[in-house]
């Protein structure tokens, strides 16, 4: 699989790996990250069952007393009622002495407002006393300033890319609709590709606010060739190819002006402007990547923004119906498009449709 940047996951397992070398009976760590407009708390939980080291679910503050009251009174805190650790199905399978778990959690802030939670775990009752306690601050607080430290740039990379996409519009390359559609069918792959990818929120979240800067490069093409109303000559087309290594300039330039290299999300936009137009055979533009060497997310949205401009208005073509895009897209699957990203959109046709109908040309955002 191509490049992927360490996701949140990964630091998570670790620095549970850590923790578990002082405190062998810790044997879950949590991280929630809050969303105070939704209200929803996206907890990903590293546990050491071997079979799923990785849990992840969705839970609202305002349905969790125990987590709320920690929020309110921002103190940390020694819980017993963990079934908010655990999805509903879970909890229904686990063994009667489940009960006496105990978990520490600590709420974190970032200016002021709730960012999420730190949770630590044990199978034992009443693990978490004063010397461990004492210890285990260290460890929460390297925690707390990784999470901390890497929501900030998180969010200076999402408006970036926004306002990216603005200038896109403003020059009337895409519409607001092209991009919104491109992110959704992207995110519809993301979300329905065979297990085996292991793809884990964090990657479906960030696909989606970063497929709409694929195409970021066009605003350095000139108008006469991106708004030919006709199909390009051989030359124009050369020229129109350039999109891909204009913007990889643009993306670079943002990557240093706002120092965000390193911080994850980065090499995800890098992928996927880069690459958005390789094919599996080595046929496509510019580096000629085959198979596996092309990263997951540029294979992705290179099969959600054919779908879209296929199915679109543009001056120089028709536009096509579902089914005729579905089948340009399954003659070259394996060869030029990721097949199981093929057949995750294919197999979907209903929520496509409905991203169709939500996002059309002239609808209202
Ligand atoms: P785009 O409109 O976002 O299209 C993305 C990709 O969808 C294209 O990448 C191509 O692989 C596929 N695609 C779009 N329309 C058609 C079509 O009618 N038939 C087929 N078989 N495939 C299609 P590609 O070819 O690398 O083009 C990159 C960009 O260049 C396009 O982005 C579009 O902005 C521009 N472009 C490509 N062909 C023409 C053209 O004939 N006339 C004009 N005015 N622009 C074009
Ligand atoms: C990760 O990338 O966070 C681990 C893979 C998984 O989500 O299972
Ligand atoms: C746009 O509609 O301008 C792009 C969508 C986004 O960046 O959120
Ligand atoms: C086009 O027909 O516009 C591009 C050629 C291709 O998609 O292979
Ligand atoms: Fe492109
Ligand atoms: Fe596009």
């Amino acid at each position: 699989m191509g490049l992927r940047a360490h996701s949140l996951g990964e630091q998570l397992s670790a620095i549970h790996l850590r923790i578990r070398e002082e405190f062998p009976r810790i044997d879950r760590v949590g991280v929630a990250l809050y969303n105070p407009k939704t209200d929803i708390l996206k907890t990903l939980v590293h546990g050491t069952d071997e079979q799923r080291p990785l849990a992840r679910h969705e839970i609202q503050l305002s349905r969790t007393p125990s987590l709320l009251a920690l929020a309110e009174s921002r103190e940390e805190g020694v819980l017993t009622d963990l079934s908010f650790l655990d999805p509903p199905v879970r909890r229904t399978r686990e063994t009667p002495g489940s009960g006496s778990r105990s978990s520490f959690t600590r709420p974190l802030f970032s200016g002021g407002q709730l960012a999420g939670f730190l949770f630590f775990d044990s199978g034992a009752p009443d693990f978490f006393d004063g010397p461990v306690l004492s210890r285990l601050d260290v460890f929460a607080d390297v925690l707390s300033l990784l999470l901390l430290s890497g929501l900030e740039p998180m969010r200076r990379l999402r408006s970036a890319v926004r306002l990216a996409a603005q200038f896109t519009r403003l020059r009337d390359v895409e519409t607001g609709m092209h991009l919104e559609r491109v992110s959704h069918y992207a995110q519809l792959i993301a979300r329905t590709l065979p297990s085996t990818e292991g793809l884990d929120a964090e990657f479906i979240d960030s696909l989606l606010f970063l497929a709409p800067a694929h195409d970021i490069g066009k605003v350095a093409i000139p108008d006469h060739i991106l708004l030919k109303q006709g199909v390009l000559e051989p030359a124009e087309v050369e020229i129109m190819r350039n999109h891909v290594t204009s913007g990889v300039a643009v993306v670079e330039g943002l990557i240093r002006d706002l120092g965000l290299d390193g911080s994850s999300g980065v090499s995800m936009l890098r992928n996927i402007v880069r690459a958005h137009h390789e094919a599996l055979d080595g046929s496509g533009y510019p580096d000629g990547l085959k198979a596996e060497d092309i990263p997951l997310e540029a294979r992705i949205v290179a099969v959600a923004d054919v779908f879209d401009a296929l199915t679109s208005d543009r001056p120089y073509k028709q536009t096509w119906s579902s089914e005729e895009a579905f089948g340009f897209l399954v003659e070259r699957k394996g060869t030029r498009f990721d097949a199981a990203c093929v057949m995750a959109l294919e197999g979907h046709a209903p929520e496509v449709e409905s991203i169709r109908q939500r996002f059309r040309d002239g609808a209202a955002g």
